[in-house]
């Protein structure tokens, strides 16, 4: 009885308030790829914290605000589930881990898992610090560079010399592999991935070369271990104890490798393009460096953990110009959220154009201001995206964000640098997730 009152009294809630603007059948798709952050920025000051749009026929609510996206995280897969608007994704990787049913996940959860432990990180935080190292010293006295190209191959530096180790890095380096990405990069698209358009044939290709180029490697492992970051993972088991199967695991190292690198690229390059830009923040910055390591070049985790101003530029940039702008899942089981109903077959999703802009929670949000997350706390619930949360938070987190720390702190230390491309030109580059289009830097060594 009580159950039938809870859901005919749900069946009477409205669904979310559409916004407007929606054409028939494509929705709201132009506006959403000719400027997404103010699309959900206008939803947000229109109707509040949840309100609906249409994408090519597929009604999603969109969530804003710490209470929501707490929902939104705290659900389980099995009310909100990620294979189906991850498909775009799974196009590329395969349906593996998040990418697939929620048994899959629970299979390859551990696999994931095991590369972020604490003796994992203590293992790569001396890699990172030497290609770090090798990045920054090959610059030479003084020169200019295309900061987002630079910091993507150092990127794969060193999501490929921690997770594969030296010698298979550079095997697949020489064998064509990271170039395989730039495909795969500019084929991220979450609504038109099935589309017979040329960059989604490139994607299909760079995929198919991936796996020739891994497939020769797993066999010759098999018969022959060798003690090295790629049998690591080759040797994991899964969730039920089994081992993983060949595809699975070109799959897996292929997406990591995606995850390693792509994400964390941008993110990089807007850090350094905001201290640049904010000259009293970035001294203070140097001088906390200078103190704190002084000549070394290997960042341990004390210094890590003396690094306030560091940490929190990363901080703040991962909220100004998050990798992720949107997080999606399908609704499986009818939702009754802010007294809106949201039907199962509905999306719901996350963005951080509208939530990380909220002045209630960020004051003055469009100021760059890293001092909100070291001096003031700001952001300490569900407020902030960037790294999305509950079970499905991402597992590289820490690695990132160490990554990203040590490249700051080495490049200010070691360089002055000024912005040749003019401010106002600087974008974020729509294909794949949040670079800077290119971007030129000018450097000078510090003189010691
Ligand atoms: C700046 C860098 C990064 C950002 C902004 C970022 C962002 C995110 C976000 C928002 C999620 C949650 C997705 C969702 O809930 O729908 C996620 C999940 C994930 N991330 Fe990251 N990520 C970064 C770096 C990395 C790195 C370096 C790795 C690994 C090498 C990684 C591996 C993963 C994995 C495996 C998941 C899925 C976790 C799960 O479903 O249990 N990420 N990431």
């Amino acid at each position: 009885m009580l159950n039938t009152e809870m859901i005919s009294s749900s069946q009477e809630l409205p669904t979310p308030p559409m916004l407007s603007g929606g054409l028939p059948y494509i929705g709201h798709v132009l506006e959403f790829y000719r400027d997404q952050e103010n699309f959900f920025r206008r939803g947000y000051q229109t109707h509040g914290s949840v309100f609906g749009i249409k994408l090519l026929g597929q009604p999603m609510a969109i969530l804003v605000g710490p209470q929501q996206q707490s929902f939104f995280f705290r659900s389980t897969d099995k009310q909100l589930d990620m294979e189906k608007p991850y498909a775009f994704l799974a196009a590329m990787f395969g349906r593996i881990a998040f990418l697939g049913s929620h048994e899959t996940y629970k299979q390859h959860r551990p696999v994931l898992h095991s590369l972020f432990g604490r003796d994992q990180m203590v293992g790569y935080l001396p890699v990172m610090s030497r290609a770090v190292k090798a990045w920054v010293g090959s610059l030479g006295e003084s020169g200019e560079i295309e900061l987002t190209a630079q910091l993507t191959h150092l990127v794969k530096e060193v999501a490929g010399r921690c997770f594969l180790g030296d010698a298979v890095h550079e095997r697949l380096e020489a064998e064509g592999f990271w170039a395989q990405y730039d495909a795969l990069s500019a084929s991220l698209d979450p609504l038109l991935y099935n589309l017979p358009l040329p960059k989604f044939a490139r994607r299909d290709a760079a995929k198919q070369k991936i796996r020739a180029i891994l497939q020769p490697l797993i066999e010759e492992r098999r018969a022959n271990p060798v003690d090295d970051g790629f049998q690591y993972l080759l040797d994991q088991p899964d969730g039920s104890g089994q081992p993983l199967p060949d595809e699975i695991v070109a799959n897996f190292f292929a997406a990591l490798m995606f995850a390693g690198h792509e994400t964390t690229a941008g993110q990089a390059a807007w850090s350094v393009i905001h201290l640049i830009e904010n000259e009293p923040y970035r001294q203070r910055l140097t001088a906390e460096v200078e103190r704190v390591l002084g000549g070394l070049d290997e960042v341990n985790h004390m210094h890590l953990r003396e690094f306030t101003l560091v940490n929190a530029a990363v901080q703040e940039t991962g909220r100004l110009r998050p990798s992720a702008e949107t997080l999606i899942r399908e609704v499986k089981e009818d939702i009754e959220l802010d007294g809106y109903r949201i039907p199962a077959g509905w999306f719901v999703m996350t963005s951080t154009a509208a939530a990380h802009f909220i002045p209630e929670f960020f004051a003055d949000p469009y100021r760059y201001d890293p001092e909100r997350f070291s001096e003031r706390k700001e952001g300490g619930g569900f407020e902030l995206l960037t790294f999305g949360g509950g079970l499905h938070k991402c597992t590289g987190m820490n690695f990132a964000r160490t990554e990203m720390s040590i490249i700051l702190a080495m490049l200010f230390r070691d360089y002055d640098l000024e912005l040749v491309t003019p401010a106002e030109e600087l974008r974020v580059e729509r294909s794949g997730s949040s670079k800077p289009t290119p971007t030129v830097v000018r450097y000078k060594r510090k003189i010691t």
